[in-house]
């Protein structure tokens, strides 16, 4: 096995998954002025901390996605963050785009930038203890998107971005994410990402990247979350499977789902619905932003200084969703919160 791929399968092995800590400071901000924190320096790395060194950390989260500004500091014992996440037992990682701006031949659109000095990003990441990278293409569902454009520009630049990646010895996080607003049914969502797939597959082979040397982030196909027709988790789970198997090389080892906006239950109950049903070769695992983070982020914001009881809901979301990943997940161990 390459080493790229022994970093892959470590990152969504059964029983572990990913925590999405890798919020811009503008999402950051956002997210602590939601509980009345102010977004300082010191307070982003505060709870970032008190995360990353967490017990459920060393079973249930294989990576952590850091953003530019995280990956560069230091803890309060002077361990740098990717030192306390090894220490953990847990990869670190870091999100490498610039973001997604608007798309010039289509405004309403969005592409994602962040290739040009890439290589020497990349560098810089590897030595400061990075072993794989996330990039996330957004699209939006409605009667006349996505574009043709929106598709092929940003499915190229997760081709070039990936082999990049791979270039610099990291293992590349491929994100096209489709979102969930609209009236949409699930059905649409189904034909968008099933396109969107086949085009990101295209381009990752045109760069010749090492697809075993990869994992795949994808949204669970689900309704909008404005439309009518409501799904239950065995059938956003059958579509979902369905999708991917018929959609993404059987060669990718691991798929690590986005919350997207589902509520943490939402997020826990359809992975454990999906493996229930896996019968593909893929390791079916969370990249969880929201759906790790929301309870954790409201206890704390009450007391900044209760590491205790930040980490033991945090510990608590870590476990829901590693049970999920060997569907071993049920509504009752919801109510046991106790290491
Ligand atoms: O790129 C998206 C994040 O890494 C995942 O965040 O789980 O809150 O959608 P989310």
């Amino acid at each position: 096995m390459s080493e790229l791929e022994n970093i892959a399968k470590q990152m969504v092995a059964k029983g572990k998954g990913i925590l999405a800590a890798d919020e811009s400071t503008g999402t950051m901000t956002k997210r602590l002025s939601s509980v009345n924190v102010e977004s300082t320096l010191e307070n982003r790395l505060k709870f970032r901390e008190t995360l990353f060194s967490a017990e459920g950390m060393k079973n249930y989260i294989g990576g952590v996605i850091l953003y530019d500004e995280t990956i560069k500091q230091k803890t309060t014992s002077g361990k740098t963050i990717p030192e306390l996440i090894k220490s953990f037992g847990s990869i670190p990682g870091i999100k490498v785009d610039t973001g997604a701006k608007k798309l010039a031949g289509s405004p309403e659109e969005k592409i994602t930038e962040g290739l040009d000095g890439l290589r020497e990003r990349l560098a810089e990441y590897y030595k400061l203890g990075a072993k794989f990278t996330k990039w996330r293409a957004v699209y939006n569902i409605s009667k006349i998107y996505p574009s043709e454009l929106a598709i092929e520009s940003n499915a190229h630049a997760l081709g070039r971005y990936a082999a990049l990646v791979q270039e610099a010895k990291m293992v590349p996080i491929v994100e096209p994410e489709v979102l969930m607003d609209g009236e949409h049914d699930i059905k649409k969502c189904y034909e968008v990402t099933a396109k969107i797939l086949k085009e990101c597959y295209k381009e990752l082979k045109l760069n010749k990247v090492d697809l075993k040397g990869t994992i795949l982030k994808p949204n669970m196909i689900l309704p909008g979350n404005k439309s009518k027709n409501k799904s239950t988790p065995q059938e956003i789970a059958k579509m979902t499977l369905k999708c991917l198997k018929e959609n993404v090389p059987s060669t990718v080892p691991g798929i690590a789902f986005l919350s997207g906006g589902q509520t943490e239950i939402e997020a826990t109950q359809n992975l454990n619905e999906i493996n229930k049903i896996n019968d593909s070769n893929f390791l079916m695992s969370f990249s969880y932003g929201r759906a790790l983070q929301q309870s954790a982020l409201k206890s704390w914001a009450k007391n900044i200084k209760d590491t205790i009881n930040t980490q033991k809901i945090f510990n608590h979301r870590s476990k829901m969703n590693g049970l999920s990943t060997s569907a071993k997940w049920s509504m009752d161990l919801e109510k046991q919160i106790t290491a």
